[in-house]
């Protein structure tokens, strides 16, 4: 079981699903948001895009109705990444979207639209600064390859910089469900800074990259292995393969991708943060407006297999079968499982390679079995199996509709009369 906070934290255990917003001047080159890093363009340049930034059809409303459809519950926004550009109406730095073309604070738009719907916003922060003259740029990961002239590197400096900005950022917009700071490349420490954020907003959530100890861990695009996490987690995904930030010609995963990532972080008791790219005018590509319907889709018909279920995966032996005297080795239905109550919800987060399961070494039958995707009962069996030799009778589930779902990721929900023994 993954250890609760025992306060106002725990809320983090009932919102498990969000939407990551990467939204800066990157956007408008659309095809990176670390360019300066990753690509060819110059400083110099890249800080005109100020000029050039003029989202007139950003419309928050928008974004928070598409996450809300997709049965999401909270918004992380990038307030500052690494570039340095700020996204509000800060006065540490002339380098804020007030000086950009569109000269509107886009944080408090949000924070506004967030507040009037009751809606949870957190905030990112990037450590690494790649405009700031503090910030000790020395070549290291995620930081410009070393000074400009005129730069004072001065890290003390530079976090104190960032505590004023925190301060704006946690006094200015109302209610901050959580901090999600990036990279800390340079390893400053300061346990201090995250106990005046937390002073400032009572009960908000910090994640583990940032300058001190944070409430929970934060796996990125990839997919842990394991059937269940030992600490709150919130794992993190983009919509696009290779950029966080808007790219133009991006790569999409497929939905039935993050629907398999979803499912598996989810049912080991981690929260999915799923982000987006905005494009330069404000607007969410058709591509991610798509994706996130037929995600959210699925999302609303199985969602009840998360929410306070409880990772049970360690209740299914995972069906290896080593051939005596060969070196074949063979793994058969590998599934997860959470539990409330009574019932036990199996997830078919890798393609079924069959339309059953066997769910050794379960051998009790249930008194209703349901394809939770579309509600229609599923047969079952308690009986012995061939490949099981000479064991003892498994549960079966039996007649999965492996190939309509074929482009889905299947959850079944499973009801017992009798208490399920641990
Ligand atoms: C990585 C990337 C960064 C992105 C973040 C999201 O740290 O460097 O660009 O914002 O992941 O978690």
């Amino acid at each position: 079981m993954i250890p609760r906070f025992k306060d106002a934290r725990d809320v983090f255990f009932e919102r498990r699903f969000g939407l990551f917003v990467h939204w800066g001047l990157y956007a408008i080159p659309a095809w990176h948001e670390q360019i300066l890093w990753r690509g060819e363009m110059k400083r110099k340049d890249y800080e005109q895009l100020i000029h050039r930034f003029n989202p007139v059809s950003f419309d928050p409303d928008a974004w928070l109705d598409m996450a809300e459809q997709a049965g999401m519950q909270y918004i992380c926004f990038t307030t500052k990444h690494h570039d340095g550009f700020c996204m509000w109406d800060t006065q540490y730095t002339e380098y804020n979207v007030m000086n950009s073309a569109y000269g509107k604070d886009i944080l408090g738009m949000l924070a506004e639209a967030c507040r009037r719907r009751n809606f949870p916003l957190s905030l990112y922060y990037s450590c690494p600064d790649w405009h700031h003259p503090n910030y000790p740029n020395l070549g290291r990961h995620h930081e410009m390859f070393g000074p400009r002239p005129g730069d004072e590197p001065d890290i003390d400096k530079y976090y104190a910089f960032v505590r004023n900005q925190l301060t704006e950022l946690c006094t200015k917009y109302g209610p901050i469900y959580q901090l999600f700071w990036d990279v800390n490349v340079a390893e400053h420490q300061d346990a201090s800074l995250n106990e005046m954020i937390r002073e400032l907003q009572p009960g908000i959530l910090i994640n583990d990259r940032g300058p001190g100890k944070g409430d929970y861990s934060t796996p990125e695009r990839h997919v842990p292995e394991g059937g269940s996490f030992t600490k709150p987690t919130e794992a993190c995904q983009a919509l696009g393969r290779e950029s966080w930030g808007y790219k133009a010609d991006e790569d999409y995963y497929s939905c039935k991708f993050i629907m398999q990532s979803i499912d598996k972080i989810m049912a080991m008791g981690g929260n999915y943060l799923l982000n987006v790219g905005p494009k330069p005018d404000g607007t969410i590509a058709v591509e991610n407006i798509e994706a996130l319907k037929t995600i959210g889709a699925w999302y609303h018909s199985v969602k009840e297999s998360f929410g306070d279920a409880v990772p049970a995966s360690d209740m299914i032996f995972r069906d290896e079968i080593v051939m005596e005297g060969s070196s074949n080795r063979m793994v058969r239905d590998e599934v997860l499982v959470t539990r409330r109550g009574n019932a036990l919800y199996i997830h078919l987060y890798k393609d079924p390679q069959s339309r059953a399961v066997v769910l050794k070494p379960l051998h009790a039958a249930p008194r209703k079995a349901t394809l939770l995707n579309d509600g229609r009962e599923l047969e079952t069996a308690v009986d012995m199996i061939p490949w099981a030799w000479r064991e003892r009778p498994y549960l079966r589930v039996r007649n999965l509709p492996a190939d309509e779902y074929a482009g889905s990721v299947m959850v079944l929900k499973l009801e017992f009369d009798e208490a399920l023994s641990e």
